[in-house]
């Protein structure tokens, strides 16, 4: 059977770009036809400045949300990353086998990083190695695919790399994984600066519509979103990528295309409209079932203590192996 895994960070509050990119087609899709572990991947949450409170507070708040958007216990794992340690035993292995060049020419790690020093605050050294850890999380798990939106494939091709390499050096020990990316909504963007992600750890609130934001603050936001000037309604992410954000959100919640939904709008008001409408309807769901699960957090705890439980037995084997094949005494 194929081998799913993914993860989310818990940095800020899960944002429309995490839903449509991910979380929608790990619930209706990848569940289904695959053996399937989804992870709240807490330890990258501390390779930035953070609060635990904070940190404590989203891994839990984005685990209830993973259930609410459709994750099915009895169909996937559903756990935090830090309840299973094999993922940081891995983490140090893959770190012999990486190079120091590889991980500076990691897009995220270089933007980052150049944010950080400009605000005058020092780079954490895991924010480094964090490409690590996440080729970790994947190959602990003998996994397949690992279905992720786009800004995620750099670090996916990171580690199909180091499972070559692994399994090259000292024997074949790692599956080597595939990143999958949905047809449309790869890559949802800023509704304020088309030109950047929708990403849950910026400040611009405006522009990123939250899955827990009430009905009226997504109408507004989808209804302020920055369009190009000119007026007829085309799908062109080049020349106008804030209405090809929206076209690609509508077509994302609605299903169809997105070059030939811009066919059927003559004006940006029309298509804002439907968009905003398109978008409260997809997350009503996941703010009703979320609102349900809040009220019983007892149930989430046990979701993700037997989650942990599940991951560990599949961890386990390939990480101990990795140890073996490295030249690591067997304890
Ligand atoms: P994270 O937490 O930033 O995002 C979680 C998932 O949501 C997708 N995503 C988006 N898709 C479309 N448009 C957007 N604007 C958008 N923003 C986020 C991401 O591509 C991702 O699939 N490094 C990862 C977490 C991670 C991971 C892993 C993922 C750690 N280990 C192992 C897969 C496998 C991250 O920061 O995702």
């Amino acid at each position: 059977m194929t081998r799913v895994f993914s993860g989310i960070k818990p940095t800020g509050h899960l944002t429309l770009g995490n839903y449509l990119g991910a979380m929608r087609r790990w619930a209706e899709v990848d569940q289904h036809r695959a053996d399937a572990l989804f992870c709240v991947v807490d330890l990258h949450a501390l390779t930035v400045d953070h609060d635990p409170a904070r940190v404590r507070r989203l891994s839990r708040q984005a685990a209830t949300l993973l259930l609410a958007a459709g994750l099915d216990p009895e169909r996937c794992t559903v756990f935090v990353q830090s309840h299973v340690d094999e993922h940081a035993r891995l983490s140090y292995l893959l770190e012999c086998v990486a190079t120091d060049g590889e991980m500076r020419r990691m897009i995220q790690y270089k933007e980052k990083a150049a944010r950080e020093q400009a605000r005058g605050g020092s780079v954490r050294l895991s924010l480094l190695t964090y490409p690590v850890l996440m080729a970790a999380d994947i190959l602990a798990y003998g996994t397949d695919e690992v279905p992720v939106g786009d800004d995620q494939t750099q670090h996916v091709e990171l580690a199909r790399d180091l499972a070559v390499r692994f399994n090259h050096r000292y024997g074949h020990t790692f599956t080597v994984p595939k990143a999958t990316s949905p047809a449309v909504a790869a890559r949802v963007m800023n509704l304020q600066d088309p030109a950047s992600k929708m990403g849950k750890s910026d400040d611009s609130g405006p522009g990123i519509v939250y899955l827990l934001d009430e009905p009226e603050v997504t109408r507004k936001k989808v209804m302020r979103a920055v369009t190009d000037s000119g007026q007829d309604v085309v799908y062109d992410p080049q020349e106008r990528p804030g209405v090809a954000n929206l076209l690609e959100i509508l077509a994302a919640c609605e299903g169809g295309d997105p070059a030939e939904l811009a066919g059927s709008y003559h004006s940006y008001g029309a298509l804002k409209k439907d968009a905003a409408e398109a978008v409260v309807d997809v997350l009503r769901p996941v703010r009703e079932r979320h609102r349900e699960l809040c009220a019983d957090p007892g149930y989430v705890e046990e979701v993700l203590r037997a989650g942990a439980r599940r991951a560990r037995e599949r961890a386990r084997p390939t990480v101990d192996a990795a140890y073996r094949a490295i030249g690591l005494l067997p304890a």
